[in-house]
């Protein structure tokens, strides 16, 4: 009998009606050609044994789940394996039990994005293109721009002019990137990047909606239950804006428990995978009102979407229906948080933690904050309070720090002259 391939172990499957495709027939098509739904990677059979690797946390740890055929075919920059940071001060603060921050920020271009990143290069290599493209609210662009740069890839980055963060420009340019402004925002940048790549093909996409993105950030959950010995949190609380995030989340611990995956993350204990609650900005947030609205079969686009946490200014996400089938599947929820709680929530994890996260990445304590205040009033704090909570802190607060230097610039500091009597006499009025 042959020996079943890896080749032979997954495909590409229709997120809607379930039609598959074959994995290496990618950007060929980037949409079910029967019904236009998204694809994602489905493997076709229960992993019996996966090898151990290495004890290294870190995407490749988890080859064995990951669709790439050829291990020379991997680009990294050694991403994954960020800290899971247990934060005491503010579990105390919001009456919590038990509060974990996964800090995406410690990855190569210092957010969650080379995680899928490292897996689609490597995928784009694999199937043989010379040229990749993505639109970007700015942490994609930036991880797109590393990335093909070890790989001798041509990047192409369309960015919305004047909607992204100074420190994810300055790593893209340089990175070597051919970038675009495009004048518009990131729908529209999206939009114009897949009518491009859908009729040439000679160019890769690899905005979220590649599947194979959602393969390398995946691993954040496996890393999630490795880090808390085998113990799956009750809540996963995430930033959402395209929805590639906590599409991959989520798909990380079904994998866990569809497959028992004992072999992987270790023996885990729970009976049931995280309930996934997904956090947007109040002016662009489809996703949470669609939710708030009991729907989980369509959303209403926002035209003209608008926060400061310019991460996530994104009013038509492309994988809206993943997304909204994660908070489903999971038995999670949706919300959102204004522009104000989320600049107050990035200085509290900054101040009381010692973590700095860019604002979007600040969404998921500011729904903590949100839910601690509503203590006694909502059904949903008693819920959580005994519980286990990750939040995942998607990117670094040095990508965008003229956001948060806007109230309070370096130049209103107080200033002393360079001598230790006037240092004296602050101290003592102090
Ligand atoms: N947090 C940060 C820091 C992000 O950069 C993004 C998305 C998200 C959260 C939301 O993740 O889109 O998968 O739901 N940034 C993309 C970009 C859109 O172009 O960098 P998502």
């Amino acid at each position: 009998m042959r020996s079943v391939s890896k080749e032979d172990s997954y495909v590409l499957r229709c997120f809607g009606c379930k039609e598959t495709y074959p994995i290496d027939d990618y950007g060929k098509f980037y949409r079910c050609k029967a019904c236009g739904n998204l694809l994602e990677v489905k493997r076709t059979g229960r992993i019996s044994k996966v090898k151990k690797r290495t004890a290294r946390l870190g995407v490749w740890k988890y080859l064995d789940l990951i669709p790439l055929w050829n291990e020379r075919n991997i680009v990294s920059l050694s991403e994954g394996g960020t800290n899971l940071i247990e934060c005491r001060n503010l579990a105390k603060l919001f009456g919590l039990k038990s509060l974990f921050v996964k800090f995406e920020g410690q990855n190569p271009t210092a957010s969650f994005k080379d995680r899928g990143m490292t897996v689609g290069i490597s995928k784009a290599v694999e199937l043989g293109f010379k040229k990749v493209m993505c639109a970007s609210t700015g942490n994609t662009s930036a991880s797109l721009a590393a990335y093909s740069a070890r790989a001798n890839l041509h990047c192409v980055v369309l960015v919305p002019k004047g909607k992204i963060a100074m420190g994810k420009i300055a790593q893209a340019i340089a990175y070597g990137a051919e970038i675009l402004q495009v004048d518009g925002n990131f729908d529209d940048s999206l939009r114009v990047a897949s009518e491009i790549c859908e009729t040439n093909h000679e160019i890769l996409l690899l905005n979220s909606l590649n599947p194979f993105r959602i393969e390398g950030q995946k691993t954040t959950s496996f890393e999630i239950v490795e880090q808390l010995s085998g113990r799956v949190p009750d809540y996963v609380v995430l930033p959402v804006g395209n929805g590639g995030n906590i599409t991959s989340v989520w798909k990380g611990f079904s994998e866990i428990f569809e497959n028992g995956l004992q072999n992987i993350v270790g023996r885990h204990r729970g009976s049931t995978p995280p309930k996934i609650i997904g956090v947007q900005a109040e002016g662009a947030a489809p996703i949470a009102r669609a939710f708030k609205e009991g729907r989980f079969d369509s959303i209403d686009p926002v035209l003209n979407p608008h926060t400061e946490a310019s991460a996530i200014n994104i009013g038509s996400p492309v994988s809206w229906m993943k997304a909204l089938a994660a908070i489903h599947d999971s038995h999670g929820s949706a919300d959102y948080v204004s522009d104000d709680e989320i600049f107050k929530a990035q200085k509290l994890l900054a101040s009381k933690e010692g973590l700095f996260v860019e604002p979007a990445s600040a969404t998921p304590i500011a729904y903590l904050t949100k839910i601690a205040r509503m203590r006694g009033l909502s059904d949903e704090y008693d819920k959580m309070k005994n519980s286990t909570i990750v939040c995942i802190a998607t990117g670094n607060g040095l990508k965008d720090p003229n956001a948060l230097l806007k109230d309070l610039s370096p130049e209103s500091l107080k200033t002393i002259p360079a001598d230790a009597k006037s240092l004296e006499s602050v101290l003592i009025r102090n």
